[in-house]
Order: structure tokens, then C-alpha cells, then sequence
């Protein structure tokens, strides 16, 4: 497909209402509390590479652009301890911040994606400066050059969001001819996943500033509940139509003829095009195939891992049993074994096209 025009809704360019975290100028990261949503709004602060990554690993900050974008404030802020602390920054150094922020969570790509870029301006910082200079200058412009590429990766997130939002919108209405759409989406890829207007929520918000959204349904997504403390938030902010619905419903509805298409977003990408998604997506694309629906994946280049082939390939994290086991602190099942996996692979079989920043992929 060719370069699509941007000039879609009339040129209006959507800003996320909610965001998952901000960088503050006295170089507090505040990282929203996502686990509270929606009846609470409250700000974590994080001052290191370690503050970071427990706030990944317990979901505080989650959505694969959005566990990235932390994950480069996170480095940042490990090298200012070092430097803070007066010691001169070495490679082993960087490396060690980057291994504890990519151990935090291992399905979606997006995190050391965004951790070696931040390597990446290290090393290159190190390798053009002698020891002498390094000595006299300290690690003062590293410092500042690690700054500017974490907020890059933050603000060329939401450009991407932008752009992949009229790929994914622009596509659907040429193929798709009908006046509105009735949408399925799953967990949440919204503005609270991202660095901008989110993934496949970014699809139906442009869609839905040109009236095209009839109503959104959103899957629960059980156990972590995604969908109904984030996804429905984030649509009823933007006042678009959304029904919250049980994950097990889905089928019925397209047996019912409710569903025109189903959008997702993405923890990983395969060279094959398979994709890690939260847990029920592959179920989702089983049905929706069945029913001849289409269903559409939106995600960043920063999403698509070149060195693996395959789906089989991509680590899934499993979680804990608690999460299965309870609602907020209330005890809903016996204390029996759970298995709680987090992400599925959709085969590129079941997939109609897949949204990137730069085009579609059919
Ligand atoms: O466990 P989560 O909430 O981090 O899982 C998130 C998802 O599966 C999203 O669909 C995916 O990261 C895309 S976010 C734009």
C-alpha cells in the first residue's frame, strides 16, 4: 500500500486524554498507578533503573510502548544515580541498568528495544572519549545525551501512534465500506499503553472523529481486567460508545452478527508476522475467522522483533496465581493450582492485516 494521506478527520489531530506517566523537570518520573484505575488516580514516583522496573513488573506502567518509554526514563535515571554519586560511567555499568529493567518483563519486545537504544548512546558516548577527557569532563553530556534519547523514544512514540492511527482508520474505511462500525477489541492499547493516542484505541478514535464508530465492545480480559478498568475508562473519556462485555461473550456476538471487525494491539511481532498478545487474543482470531470477520493488529516497528521467525519463539510470561485467584484483595476461588499465562500467539493466518506507523500488512 502507498503513502496514505494524514488529512483524515478533516486534519484533526487527537491528543490522549489520560497518560501512563511524565517526566518532571526536577527529574521525578511519575508513573500513573494503573492498578488503581479507574477509582484512583495516583502517581508513583520512581527514582532509579530499580523504582522502574518493580513498577513494570507489578503493572503500575504496562502496555508494551508504554513499559519502553519507562523503561528508557528508568536508564536514564540509573546512570544519574551513578553519576550523582561521583563515580565515572562504564559500559559494564549501562549494561547492568539494562538488564535489570529488561528482567522486569520478558513478552513484549518493546522494552529492550528501548533499553538498547539507550545502550546504543552509551557505548557510542564511551568509545569517543579517552580516559583523560572522560576524567576532566565527567559523565556530564552522556548524562544529557541518555535525557534527550529516552524523551525521543517517548515523543516519537506518540508521532508513531499518530501515523499508524491513519494507516489503521484510512485502510478500514477503503475496505470496509459500510457507514459505522460495531468494533471488538481486547485488553487495552490506548493511550495508557502508549506514549500517545495508542494503538488499535488510536484506529477508533480516528475513526470515530469521522462518525464512523457505532459502539465499541470491550472484552473484560480476565484476570487483570484491562478491559473494563482501562479500556472502557479511556472510550467513555473520549466519549466513544463502549459496552463492556465478559470475555466468553464474544463468540455469541458474532454468531449474532454484532461484530464488523476486531481490532488489537501487540507485544511482539515475528519475522512471520505471529503475535504475542495479551491472553485470549488468539481465541478471539480463531473466532473471528470462523465468522469471517476480519481482524486487524496495530503496532510500532519498535514492536516487530527481527530475530525471531516464529510465534513459538517468543518468551510468555506466566504471572501469578493470585491475579487468577482474586479480584482486588477478595479471595474468589479456592486455593487450588493456577496456570496464569499473559500473552498468546495469533498465527499470521488468522490475521486479515496488520497497522504499522509506515503501512499495512496484508
Ligand atoms: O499485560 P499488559 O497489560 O501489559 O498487556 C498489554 C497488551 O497485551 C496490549 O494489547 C499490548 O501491549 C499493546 S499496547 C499498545
Amino acid at each position: 500500500m502507498g503513502k496514505i494521506s494524514k488529512k483524515t478527520a478533516q486534519g484533526v489531530r487527537p491528543e490522549p486524554k489520560v497518560i501512563p506517566l511524565k517526566m518532571q523537570e526536577n527529574d521525578n518520573l511519575l508513573i500513573l498507578d494503573q492498578r488503581l484505575l479507574p477509582h484512583k488516580t495516583v502517581w508513583v514516583e520512581c527514582k532509579d533503573e530499580i523504582d522502574t522496573a518493580r513498577a513494570i513488573k507489578d503493572m503500575l506502567v504496562r502496555g508494551a510502548p508504554a513499559i519502553g518509554i519507562a523503561a528508557a526514563y528508568g536508564f536514564y535515571l540509573g546512570a544519574k544515580k551513578i553519576d550523582k554519586a561521583g563515580k565515572l560511567l562504564n559500559l559494564a555499568a549501562l549494561q547492568k541498568i539494562k538488564k535489570t529493567l529488561d528482567n522486569s518483563r520478558p513478552t513484549a519486545v518493546n522494552l529492550s528495544w528501548a533499553t538498547e537504544c539507550m545502550l546504543k548512546v552509551g557505548e557510542q558516548w564511551l568509545r569517543h572519549i579517552s580516559v583523560a577527557e572522560h576524567q576532566k569532563e565527567k559523565n556530564t553530556s552522556l548524562i544529557l545525551e541518555l535525557f534527550n534519547e529516552a524523551v525521543e523514544i517517548h515523543t516519537e512514540d506518540a508521532e508513531r501512534c499518530y501515523d499508524m492511527s491513519v494507516v489503521g482508520a484510512e485502510y478500514i474505511k477503503n475496505t470496509l465500506k459500510k457507514k459505522k462500525y460495531r468494533i471488538l477489541t481486547h485488553c487495552n492499547a490506548g493511550s495508557l499503553a502508549t506514549g500517545g493516542i495508542g494503538t488499535s484505541l488510536g484506529v477508533i478514535r480516528m475513526l470515530h472523529l469521522e462518525g464512523k464508530v457505532e459502539n465499541v465492545f470491550a472484552d473484560e480480559t480476565r484476570p487483570y481486567l484491562q478491559g473494563s478498568r482501562l479500556t472502557a475508562y479511556e472510550l467513555m473519556k473520549e466519549k466513544i460508545p463502549v459496552t463492556l462485555i465478559t470475555d466468553s461473550m464474544a463468540g455469541f456476538l458474532m454468531q449474532k452478527d454484532m461484530i464488523d471487525f476486531v481490532i488489537v494491539g501487540a507485544d511482539r511481532i515475528t519475522r512471520r508476522h505471529d503475535v504475542a498478545n495479551k491472553i485470549g487474543t488468539y481465541s478471539l482470531s480463531v473466532l473471528a475467522k470462523a465468522h469471517k470477520i476480519p481482524f486487524f493488529v496495530v503496532a510500532p516497528l519498535s514492536t516487530f522483533d527481527p530475530r525471531l521467525v516464529s510465534g513459538g519463539e517468543i518468551p510468555i510470561e506466566e504471572r501469578s496465581a493470585d491475579e487468577v485467584l482474586k479480584v482486588g484483595e477478595h479471595l474468589i476461588a479456592a486455593k487450588v493450582p493456577v496456570l496464569n499465562y499473559s500473552f498468546d500467539i495469533t498465527p499470521r493466518e488468522n490475521i486479515t492485516a496488520l497497522f504499522h506507523e509506515e503501512s499495512v500488512i496484508r
